[in-house]
């Protein structure tokens, strides 16, 4: 194949060098997969509106989030097990999430802790997005830990009591390889039972009221990841939480649901200033971000689009899949007649179709 150009190119090598197991679980959605679908169409509803005659000589995509600069404003999403990606996994992820100069957020389920991550990329901000366990203490353990490692952000995801039934992995009955450890969750995977497994990873039970209890075990910037409307906005905000991701969970939980760009508007509006918001779901492109940014989110996370990296060529894979979006938001930026992220502003999009008369 061709020296790939897009991201799409990136997730056909990916699959050509992927087992069907894993390739599976990676692009894989809940049920039917309409909110898969539906994440990477909604971008294709929106239409650019660029100015022109704008000095774009100079442009930067710089972005801050959380108070962290980050040279572009694509951060990679937490996903689970990196290393069916690539031998060496998480670390190879958070060397090029360093190398593109964004933060990486480490998900519960990876085969390193946030000690071993951390120690890989000495100096690089890092989050950690956290499934919270039934067992509280062990959750208490997992959180110290996180803050020991000097992480900056601690992602909690709201939109998973159980997880979503993933029919690919059923029909191929994917199983995790013996040798994959999940070294930030209680006890050990059934490998034989993998959705049961995932079921069992999160309190079910837990409500607003536990935020409290989180706060005082961990004191890092709270995010509020899986928020859709604006009703759960208002309350996140209420509750004085730093960031919200608007996501579906790529289309993995519940099936049905709007695409994340579709939701990002009512949050954003709901949120106001307090609360910084972020969005992920479907971004394959630098016009993706840019509507994203357009409607309102201050920066996206990237989960599929870094593991197709990941998959194709490891570390040098997942940094040329961040560079590529890199250079992609660069020129879109002179060509939209802005000269950095946050001069993009609602009236540089509009809904596809034709105008209003
Ligand atoms: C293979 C895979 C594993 C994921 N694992 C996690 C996880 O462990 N924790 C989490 O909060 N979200 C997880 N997600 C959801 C991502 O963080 C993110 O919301 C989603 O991938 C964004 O959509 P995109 O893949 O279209 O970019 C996972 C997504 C995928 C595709």
């Amino acid at each position: 194949m061709s020296e790939p150009l897009k991201v799409a190119d990136f997730e056909r090598i990916a699959r050509k060098k992927l087992e069907p197991g894993p390739y599976a679980y990676f692009a894989g959605g809940a049920g039917d997969e309409q909110t898969l679908r539906a994440n990477a169409e909604a971008f294709t509803r929106w239409e650019l509106r660029p100015r022109v005659l704008v000095d774009v000589g100079e442009v930067t995509t710089a972005a801050s989030v959380l108070g962290t600069e980050v040279a572009l404003p694509v951060l990679v999403a937490p996903t689970a097990f990196h290393r069916l990606a690539d031998p060496e996994g998480e670390l190879a992820t958070a060397r090029a999430a360093a190398a593109a100069g964004t933060i990486m957020c480490l998900s519960t389920i990876a085969s390193v802790t946030p000690a071993e991550l951390a120690a890989a990329v000495p100096g690089s901000p890092l989050w950690f997005q956290l499934y919270w366990s039934t067992d509280r203490g062990f959750t208490k353990e997992l959180l110290a830990q996180v803050v020991e490692a000097r992480f900056a952000a601690l992602m909690l995801t709201v939109d998973f009591p159980v997880a979503g039934r993933r029919e690919r992995d059923l029909r191929l009955a994917f199983t995790l390889p013996d040798d994959l450890p999940a070294r930030n969750l209680p006890g050990e995977l059934a490998r034989r039972d993998f959705h049961a497994s995932l079921g069992r990873i999160v309190d079910a039970t837990l409500t607003w009221r536990d935020l409290e209890w989180l706060r005082s075990a961990c004191d890092l910037p709270l995010v509020l990841k899986g928020i859709l409307t604006a009703e759960d906005a208002l309350l996140a905000a209420e509750h004085g939480v730093s960031a919200i991701v608007v996501s579906n969970h790529g289309g993995r939980q519940l099936d049905g649901v709007p695409a994340s760009l579709d939701a990002l508007p009512e949050v954003v509006e709901a949120a106001g200033e307090r609360v910084e918001v972020l969005v992920d779901g479907g971004v394959q492109r630098g016009t993706d971000v840019l509507k994203a940014l357009a409607l309102g989110a201050r920066a996206v996370l990237s989960g599929r689009a870094v593991l197709w990296g990941l998959a194709a060529a490891g570390e040098e894979g997942a940094a040329r899949v961040l560079e590529l979006l890199r250079a992609e938001i660069e020129g879109g930026l002179k060509l939209l007649g802005c000269t950095r992220p946050d001069e993009v502003t609602r009236a540089h999009v509009r809904r596809a179709g034709p105008p209003s008369v």
